[in-house]
């Protein structure tokens, strides 16, 4: 038999339905630096639509339902130890002290693993977020179909700087072996068909090569690549299947990539939302997390991002210039200009323009928060309103209730918070303070102005303002000659003036 089998002519795969494939591990890639990042924090923990670069390839990844998931963990691998735990219980990592190349790293996850995994190993890297678990799938069919020891998933780019190349046959177009950028020769470097990173391994021949991997090269390091041409050698069959779309397969280094990155799956989400049924005005302007959820019919307007566990329901209305994180938005509610972080709208409410919703806001169906309205930790019932400019803290109101513009739930003594509540159908005058703990019971009244300090029984008015008293002619006696002394003249000549 031929060592070099005519397979590998690459079977264009992705954006097609996954077929199904399984993988008895996978092996993710983290251990680098990421310098070019500049940053603080370990590149594959920056984010891109509220997950970590690692967090979106081990999501990819988890849809193949491997029996092993493994990253490989060494530059601040604390950090990126202490997310994974947080993020996938389930995760395992393999701790490469030094990083002594991609040959290297792979072979530190076996040894975790322990013995050579029987089966199909996947190996990505963590700085992929655009991967997706259907081109991984379909990455592990081809290999299992076509009988392969190692199958690379490759694509055409337009600028191959940087990457590994994919070196065929020129008679048969088989895959040869991969060279390195920093290896290559001049007549290499013009191949625009690049090493995505990806691979799909039978576990027992890529524990065997590895250990023949030698680094002999420009880096001096255990290239994984270099298994490719191992495994060929020893006549074992080696393909390459290219990814459809080459962004897919991009690698994160620094933060214009970042953005691109972002730009890209953000693109790709709210596609998903609008084929779903979800109109969104201005997709350039609209940035979504994976995690968010929509029913049909519910609208986001421009300048909007839905962060968290956003859920819009069906017919719900958002934006524009609005920001909603981990906020449950009822059907026909309609939100504007409002910034929510941890809130629940109910059915037909309406917020904003221009309201501010913290953490346990909850307003009931065909409720209001009206502009410049902040509310915390506040039950607001069933058609009950806060109109204009008020702050609504630690607070309880009943169903059909209306609070006047102006008004503040006074709820902290500057050592503790207190709770207000606010009975049904009451309607509460402007500018009113309620000094909390404070009750006020069903059906009252309460005047423009007043510091309510004591409770309020069911259906009283509640008065708590100073006497107004009017000085007759101060005006004239302490500012003779001036504008304000002139008009109050005029005015007392003016016909039917009181005299
Ligand atoms: C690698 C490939 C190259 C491919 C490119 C795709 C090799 C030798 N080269 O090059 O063919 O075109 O990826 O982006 O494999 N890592 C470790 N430990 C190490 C070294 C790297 O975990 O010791 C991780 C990095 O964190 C990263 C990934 O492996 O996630 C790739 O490493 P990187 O140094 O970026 O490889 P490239 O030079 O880009
Ligand atoms: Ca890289």
């Amino acid at each position: 038999m031929s060592a070099t089998p005519p397979q590998g002519l690459g079977s264009a795969h992705t954006g097609g339905e996954a077929p199904s494939a399984t993988a008895a591990a996978v092996v993710v890639l983290a251990a680098g630096a990421g310098t070019r990042m500049k940053s603080a924090t370990p590149k594959v923990l920056h984010e891109v639509s509220g997950r970590s670069l690692v967090g979106h390839v081990v999501a990819a990844s988890r849809e193949l339902e491997p029996e092993q998931l493994v990253v490989v963990v060494g530059h601040e691998r604390e950090k990126v130890q202490a997310h994974l735990a947080e993020s996938d219980a389930d995760v395992r990592t393999a701790v490469q002290v030094e990083q002594n190349g991609t040959g290297h790293a792979v072979r530190t996850a076996l040894e975790e693993l322990g013995a050579a995994p029987e089966g199909t190993v996947l190996v990505v890297c963590g700085d992929t977020p655009l991967l997706t678990g259907a081109t991984l799938a379909a990455l592990a069919a081809t290999h299992t179909a076509d009988g392969n020891a190692v199958t690379v998933l490759t694509a055409e780019v337009p600028d191959a700087t940087g990457y590994g190349r994919i070196v065929r046959d020129h008679a048969t177009g088989a895959v040869i072996s991969i060279v390195e950028h920093k290896d290559a020769s001049e007549a290499e470097l013009a191949i625009r068909e690049i090493n995505s990173g990806v691979f799909a391994f039978d576990g027992r021949l890529l524990a065997e090569a590895l250990g023949k991997v030698r680094t002999d090269n420009s880096q001096g390091e255990e290239y994984l690549t270099d298994v490719l041409g191992i495994l060929r050698t020893a006549g074992h069959r080696v393909g390459a299947s290219v990814a459809g779309d080459h962004r897919e397969i991009v690698g994160i280094n620094n933060r214009v990539q970042l953005a691109q990155a972002r730009a890209l799956l953000n693109a790709r989400l709210l596609e998903r939302a609008m084929l779903a049924g979800v109109s969104v005005i201005d997709p350039a302007s609209v940035f979504v997390d994976v995690s968010v959820t929509f029913e049909p019919d519910s609208v986001i307007h421009p300048g909007t991002q839905l962060l968290g566990t956003t859920h819009l329901s069906e017919g719900a209305e958002v934006g524009p210039n609005s920001r909603l994180n981990d906020t449950v938005v009822g059907a026909y509610a309609r939100v504007d200009n409002t910034v929510a972080d941890g809130a629940e709208v109910g059915e037909h409410a309406t917020v904003g323009p221009y309201a501010y919703l913290r953490p346990g806001t909850r307003l009931g169906t065909r409720g209001k928060i009206g502009t410049y309205v902040e509310t915390k930790n506040a039950t607001i019932g069933e058609g009950s309103k806060v109109p204009h400019l008020s702050y609504v803290g630690d607070a309880t109101i009943g169903e059909f209730s209306n609070i006047g513009a102006a008004s503040v739930f006074v709820n902290y003594d500057g050592q503790d918070k207190h709770h207000t509540t606010i009975g049904s159908h009451c309607r509460t005058g402007s500018d009113n303070m309620f000094v909390a703990p404070i009750t006020v019971g069903d059906g009252v009244y309460t005047a423009a102005g007043s510091v309510i300090t004591k409770n309020v029984p069911a259906g009283a008015l509640a008065v708590a303002r100073g006497q107004q008293r009017n000085i007759e002619g101060w005006v004239a006696r302490k500012r003779p000659g001036s504008a304000a002394a002139r008009a109050a003249q005029a005015a007392s000549e003016e016909p039917g003036a009181e005299s």
